[in-house]
């Protein structure tokens, strides 16, 4: 595995890579690597030539200056994972590297971006974009893999590619659990041992869910998870959108789409868990 801080270099690593028609696959990730990376990273092994993996934390997709300086950093067992999946090229870049000059790109990606994640973070899926775009433009991948926990994430990445007529596939790859349900996620290991102990809950509620909206409409579904979820001490629901799989606009009733997902984020203490569930 080569490690690769510079553009320059990658780009030279990848050409050489390619040669011959091998495809090659990307993996975007933010470091403090655990099981669900590995997912991707295997999944890209499996169905690439050439895997790369990226590894840096994006700060302009930070709204919060706290959750950016209390991000997980995990650099030396990062690369040591990485080597062990097998991956062709680490890619572990500065700040410097990504952004000698700030990057002043603002994207328009339409309701998609604009509702939840979007919403509630304001700024949040620009900086993804000016990121993953730079990177799609830096390695040039067959195909590029993402976490289905962030569903959000990945419609708006869509929308990107589309808009800027990127020529790859997007893959997304199924959510990784804990044995007790709750996601993977690098922030998990912020969560206190109190909060983590009652962080499952999410999950078991919205799977619950699927068996209480068979008797109730979509607002009784909405509401009775919230309430569930809120009426832990530790845990604050800060928004549950019941929504098209597809545009991500909330739904009023089932019948209104044949591709309905439930997505929802939780403050669990101060640490902000993202999930979804999907309905049909
Ligand atoms: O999902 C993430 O870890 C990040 O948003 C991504 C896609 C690596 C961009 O920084």
């Amino acid at each position: 595995m080569r490690i690769i801080s510079s553009v320059e270099q990658l780009k030279q690593a990848v050409g050489v890579a390619r040669a011959g028609g091998r495809t090659v696959g990307l993996v975007p990730t933010m470091g403090a690597l655990h099981e669900g990376h590995k997912s991707l990273v295997d999944r890209a092994r499996r169905e690439c030539d050439v895997v790369v993996v990226s590894v840096f934390l994006n700060p302009t997709q930070f709204n919060n200056a706290d959750d950016l300086r209390t991000y997980p950093r995990t650099a030396e067992a990062d690369a040591a994972m990485l080597e062990a999946c097998d991956v062709d090229i680490a890619f572990m870049p500065t700040v410097d590297d990504i952004y000698p000059e700030p990057d002043t790109r603002v994207f328009h990606l339409g309701p998609v971006a604009e509702v939840m994640e979007g919403a509630m973070r304001p700024g949040h899926f620009n900086g993804v974009c000016q990121i993953v775009s730079k990177l799609f433009a830096m390695v040039e991948p067959d195909r590029a893999y993402f976490g289905e926990k962030d569903y959000q994430q990945i419609a708006v990445i869509r929308a990107m590619v589309k808009q800027l007529g990127f020529n790859l596939e997007i893959v997304p790859c199924p959510c990784v659990r804990e044995a007790d349900g709750l996601a993977k996620s690098s922030r998990n290991v912020r969560l206190t041992p109190v909060v983590r102990k009652v962080a499952p809950a999410i999950y078991r509620t919205l799977k619950e869910s699927l068996r209480f909206a068979e008797g109730h409409s979509l607002e009784q579904t909405h509401d009775w998870v919230v309430a569930t979820l809120n009426a832990y001490p530790e845990m604050e629901v800060e928004y549950f959108s019941i929504c098209d799989g597809i545009t991500l606009q909330p739904l009023d009733s089932w019948d209104q789409s044949d591709n309905i997902v439930g997505c929802i984020t939780v403050y669990c203490g101060d640490v902000r868990e993202i999930d979804n569930i999907r309905y049909k």
